[in-house]
């Protein structure tokens, strides 16, 4: 099973490029084949989750082409089908956006229950209630998702909960319905918006992204057209994190900065300092500079992400004073907390808030990735925690970061991906 290994210990310093939003380009990808006409997309992250999604829509008959590591060229077409193999979908959350698109496109849909990373429940009870709004009977059979359109039109839908995912799925559906659709208390996201420019691109008439509620005006078909996917801001905000965790110097370019202003703020409340440019970002720690506690609560945008919720965690197990951290977006994202404890840390979970109390510095273990997030957080720790650490199920850390281990030896970092105890000895004799 292929682990991390890190030689901890070194100040990260530098700049990393920072590639194309993942939750922005899965939907944007099944978005795509909306239209019968080609597509081509810019900027899309060469990330397992990508890959899987465009395996997926090629089995449903869509011609996918890859221009270049990040450019990729669709044709919707020649979809043959609106049932999904459990295959494709099992390992990724984002299968459900397959729903949306294939509910527009043909009115019909045949997609199995999505995977993804463990952090909780996540039901999908929103996005069948927003299809539903739009006239389309679902029910889940077998552990398939299956939709049908009566009479698909225009309706009104108010989400109970802020939810990305149904905000975009049933954007996606209502931009190929006929009349007025709208969407109240929906998700604002950077990638909402993404996804509602690239709709429009392709024709679609969506107004209000960004805003509380979102109107669209269905039309009869899209056309093709050539995008380019948004920085991925929890990319940028992992690395950013990454100097704190090491008391590094780390410049991520590539970004929008405005996405990113509640990451700064909190980088600013621990001690960091933070230039800001036009789209770059330089975090650092000054010489001697202690880093301080801060509290925390996980919002919908533009509050503090959930997906940056284990990057603080893991540096506030090192910042001096007492930290809480309340997450209010998902029921179980505190996993990786006891991976720390593994580490040293001081940590105690009560409900959805956890305390942390930072010591002086951890040391090394072998430890578990968890989620997507959580491993990209505890690998940034140790690479700041002196010793070898071991970090197991790195296949979630792929599922969404683009040449991980590579951009981190870019700033410096001793890290290899090993697969056998003879690998880790070699490791360690080389990195004695
Ligand atoms: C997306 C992101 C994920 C991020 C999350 C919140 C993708 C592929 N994933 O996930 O990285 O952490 O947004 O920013 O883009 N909920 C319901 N019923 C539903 C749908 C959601 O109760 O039908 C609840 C969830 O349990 C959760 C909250 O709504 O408590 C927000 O979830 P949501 O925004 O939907 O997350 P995802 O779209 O799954």
């Amino acid at each position: 099973m292929k682990q991390y290994i890190i030689k901890g210990g070194t100040r990260l310093s530098g700049e990393v490029e920072i590639g194309g939003a993942k939750n922005a380009a899965l939907p944007i990808i099944t978005a795509a084949i909306m239209t019968d006409e080609t597509v081509l997309l810019n900027n899309i992250p060469d990330v397992n989750d990508v890959n899987v999604l465009l395996d997926a829509i090629a089995s449903i008959g869509a011609r996918v082409q890859r221009v270049d590591r990040h450019t990729v060229r669709i044709s919707g077409k020649s979809i043959n089908s609106s049932k999904v193999e459990y295959e494709y979908m099992r390992k990724i959350r984002a299968s459900y956006y397959l729903l949306g698109a294939l509910l527009g496109k043909v009115k019909k849909a045949e997609v199995p229950l999505p995977g993804g990373c463990n952090i909780g429940s996540r039901p999908i009870d929103l996005h069948l209630k927003g299809f539903n709004a739009l006239g389309i009977d679902t029910e889940i059979k077998g552990g398939d998702v299956i939709g049908d359109a009566r009479a698909l039109e225009g309706g009104r839908v108010y989400f109970d909960t802020v939810s990305v995912g149904a905000t975009i799925n049933v954007m996606m559906t209502a931009a190929l319905t006929d009349g007025v659709s709208v969407l109240e208390n929906v998700a604002k996201e950077p990638h909402v918006v993404d996804v509602a420019n690239f709709l429009n691109s392709m024709g679609a008439k969506i107004r209000g992204a960004g805003t509380d509620n979102i109107r669209i005006t269905g039309v009869k078909r899209l056309h093709g057209c050539e995008y380019s996917v948004i920085p991925d801001q929890i990319e940028a905000g992992t690395y950013m994190f990454a100097a704190a965790a090491t008391k590094g110097d780390i410049t991520v370019t590539n970004v929008i900065t405005k996405h990113l202003e509640a990451t700064i703020s909190k980088l600013v409340d621990i001690g960091c300092s933070v230039d800001v440019f036009d789209d770059s970002v330089r975090v650092y720690v000054k010489e001697g500079k202690e880093l301080t506690s801060t509290h925390v609560k996980t919002l919908p945008y533009p509050g503090f992400p959930t997906d940056m919720q284990p990057q603080i965690g893991c540096v506030l197990a090192v910042c001096k004073g007492v930290s809480q951290i309340k997450e209010s977006v998902f029921e179980n994202r505190f996993k990786y907390l006891d991976e720390l404890k593994r580490m040293g840390a001081t940590v105690s979970v009560e409900g959805q808030v956890a305390t942390i109390e930072g010591v002086e510095k951890l040391s090394p273990a072998t430890i578990n990735a968890h989620d997507l997030r959580a491993g990209a957080a505890l690998c940034c720790i140790a690479i700041g925690t002196s010793g070898y650490t071991i970090v197991e199920d790195i296949e979630y850390i792929k599922r969404g970061y683009e040449r991980f281990d590579e951009k981190l030896r870019g700033l410096g970092a001793i890290i290899k991906e090993v697969d056998s105890e003879r690998d880790i000895q070699k490791f360690k004799l080389r990195n004695a």
